[in-house]
């Protein structure tokens, strides 16, 4: 019987990070280190049997002997490669940041190949750069037989610029005050800010030439004004129950100064003319609709029609835009900024 001679390659595990969007060491990426390999046989191969097998750390190639045979007991006398084991095969990056993946060896050609290049692509030499939040497949295949490849899993993460300032945090300029980031018992704004306060002032007169009355209900709220408040909702409806409408001191938005509640502070609210008008126009002003239908398993809260946050004209007009991508009208803050809301 004929033996065949193939080659079975190992990555090295040399992967580096390039400057860029790695400005916080949050959001470190990570590679899983797994080594695995699949190879799909081409023709009718039904045994392969290994004589040896070796790779070495630098990812030389290392050859071993191995005998192939068809269906119809024709031997396959070809070299071939029968296997690409990479180095690991899932990886989480950074948009903006590059997986430098030296993979293998020149003897073998590569092709690369990224399932979606919106959200990672990747060159010639597999190097893979995060385009846009999401996940996708890089996959690489012998040049010579398109059958055998491998594949990595991206994971990419938007680039969070997270700053935290005498206990406030701050991601991609945007101060987050949610479930899982609070605020300082004395952070106290005295009202709220300068910013918010026009900023409504030109929502308010913009809907009512719409013919839409909307007024403020509840606006900068102090630690101890939420202590008052939260702690009454849990004298009446238990702590669990309260926790999914009102938040605990040090974690509501109204401590911002950037948070208002409007009009009709209840589920009465919801699809008056008021709340439709807000949901479709509040962006205009820098607002979002902070806790949107839906996404109660995301932000923490439910369904608040009343709640507008003030982020910015531009901020308003990004997250919109990315919300369009996503072909997700109800887009929370949270997944606009990759971060979660949970008490930890
Ligand atoms: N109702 C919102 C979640 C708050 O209490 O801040
Ligand atoms: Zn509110």
């Amino acid at each position: 019987m004929k033996i065949s001679t193939s080659r079975v390659i190992a990555a090295a595990a040399a992967f580096a990070f390039v400057a860029g969007a790695a400005s916080c060491g949050k959001d470190v990426p990570n590679a899983e280190q797994s080594s695995q390999s699949y190879t799909i046989a081409g023709g009718e191969v039904t045994s392969t049997q290994p004589a040896s097998e070796e790779t070495t750390s630098s990812g030389e190639e290392t050859e071993d002997t191995t005998s192939t045979t068809t269906a119809s007991g024709v031997v396959v006398g070809e070299p071939r490669v029968s296997g690409i084991t990479l180095s690991y095969t899932s990886a989480d990056i950074l948009v903006g940041q590059t997986l430098t993946y030296p993979l293998v060896s020149e003897n073998i050609p590569e092709v690369w190949t990224s399932s979606d290049e919106e959200i990672a692509t990747v060159d010639s030499v597999g190097n893979i750069t995060g385009k846009s939040e999401g996940t996708c497949t890089i996959r690489v295949v012998s040049a010579d037989d398109s059958k055998l490849g491998a594949e990595v899993k991206v994971n990419v993460k938007k680039g969070s610029g997270v700053e935290v300032n005498n206990g406030v945090t701050y991601i991609d300029g945007i101060l987050v005050a949610n479930k899982s980031y609070s605020l300082p018992e004395s952070y106290n704004p005295g009202g709220l800010t300068p910013d918010t306060y026009a900023a409504f002032q030109e929502l308010v007169q913009a809907a009512a030439n719409d013919g839409i009355s909307i007024y403020l209900s509840s606006g900068f709220r102090s630690y101890e004004l939420q202590s008052q408040i939260y702690n009454n909702y849990v004298s009446t409806y238990g702590k669990e129950t309260a926790d999914t409408f009102s938040a605990r001191p040090g974690y509501s938005e109204h401590q911002t100064g950037m948070a208002i509640d409007v009009n009709i502070v209840d589920d009465s609210f919801i699809g008056t003319p008021e709340a439709i008008w807000i949901e479709a126009h509040c962006e205009e002003f820098g607002f979002i609709l902070r806790y949107p239908y839906g996404k109660q398993e995301v932000t923490g809260y439910k369904y608040e029609p009343w709640h507008i946050r003030y982020i910015g004209k531009e901020n308003a007009k990004a997250l919109r835009a990315e919300a369009d991508k996503r072909d997700d009208v109800n887009l929370t803050l949270e997944e606009y900024l990759g971060i979660d809301s949970y008490y930890h």
